[in-house]
């Protein structure tokens, strides 16, 4: 396992730019990115057995079961596509599958760099899905849902702040700038702790 390419966890609420973030830092390290969300939203649209099975789930707002997240990330970070690095977003979202992912990266010698924690006040939260809802068919971005969304992770994956904190590789940023003064504000963080590979020549 080559340790000099990075494994990043993206955490933070619903809107905090866990997507946005997460895609340029990937760009950046030459990794790939693994969505969760994205990777339940591909299983909806495919009509697959377990797209069928999330659906409502995600519609709601809800937390997809952690036994069927556990498989799917088993699958995704161990498989060819993120040999050697990764930024992982949206999983760990709960205790228990951040219980499953230490055990994962424990049996196979992987350590995680960094969790970047994306800060954003509620309001700011609402109002982006809200402005996302009017212009891209997202299903949970339905007005009355996005506040239960975020209720869920206040709930259900706040915790991992602590849990994170406490292993201490977790990284605060304030989100609430444009997306280009947060891209900096996680690089330059970041860049302390795994400088990005040079650029290809
Ligand atoms: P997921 O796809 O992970 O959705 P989410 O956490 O609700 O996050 P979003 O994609 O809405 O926001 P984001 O933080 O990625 O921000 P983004 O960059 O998109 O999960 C969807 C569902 O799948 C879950 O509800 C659950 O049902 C299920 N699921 C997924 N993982 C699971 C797991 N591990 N366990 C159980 N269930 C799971 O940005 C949002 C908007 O804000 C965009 O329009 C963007 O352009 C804008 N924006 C971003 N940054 C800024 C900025 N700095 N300034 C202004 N606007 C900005």
């Amino acid at each position: 396992m080559d340790d000099r390419r990075l494994r990043a966890l993206m955490l933070g609420p619903p809107g905090s730019g866990k997507g946005t973030q997460g895609e340029r830092l990937a760009l950046r390290h030459g990794v790939p990115h693994l969505s969760s969300g994205e990777m339940l939203r591909t299983h909806v649209r495919d009509g697959t057995e377990l797209g069928r099975s999330a659906a409502d789930t995600m519609r709601r707002g809800d937390l997809v079961a952690d036994d069927v997240m556990n498989g799917i990330m088993r699958e995704e970070v161990l498989g060819p596509n993120a040999v050697g690095g990764f930024v992982l977003d949206g999983f760990p979202r709960t205790v228990p599958q951040a219980m499953a992912a230490y055990e994962l990266a424990r049996r196979h010698g992987i350590t995680f760099h960094a969790v970047v924690l994306l800060e954003v006040p509620p309001a700011e939260l609402l109002e982006r899905l809200a402005q996302r809802g009017r212009s891209i068919d997202r299903a949970d971005d339905a007005a009355g849902t996005i506040g239960h969304r975020i209720d869920v992770y206040v709930e259900n994956t706040r915790p991992l702040v602590e849990y994170y904190d406490d292993r201490e590789i977790l990284v605060r940023v304030d989100a609430t700038g444009t997306i280009d003064e947060v891209t900096a504000a996680i690089n330059a963080q970041l860049d302390r702790i795994i400088p990005p590979p040079p650029p290809p020549t």
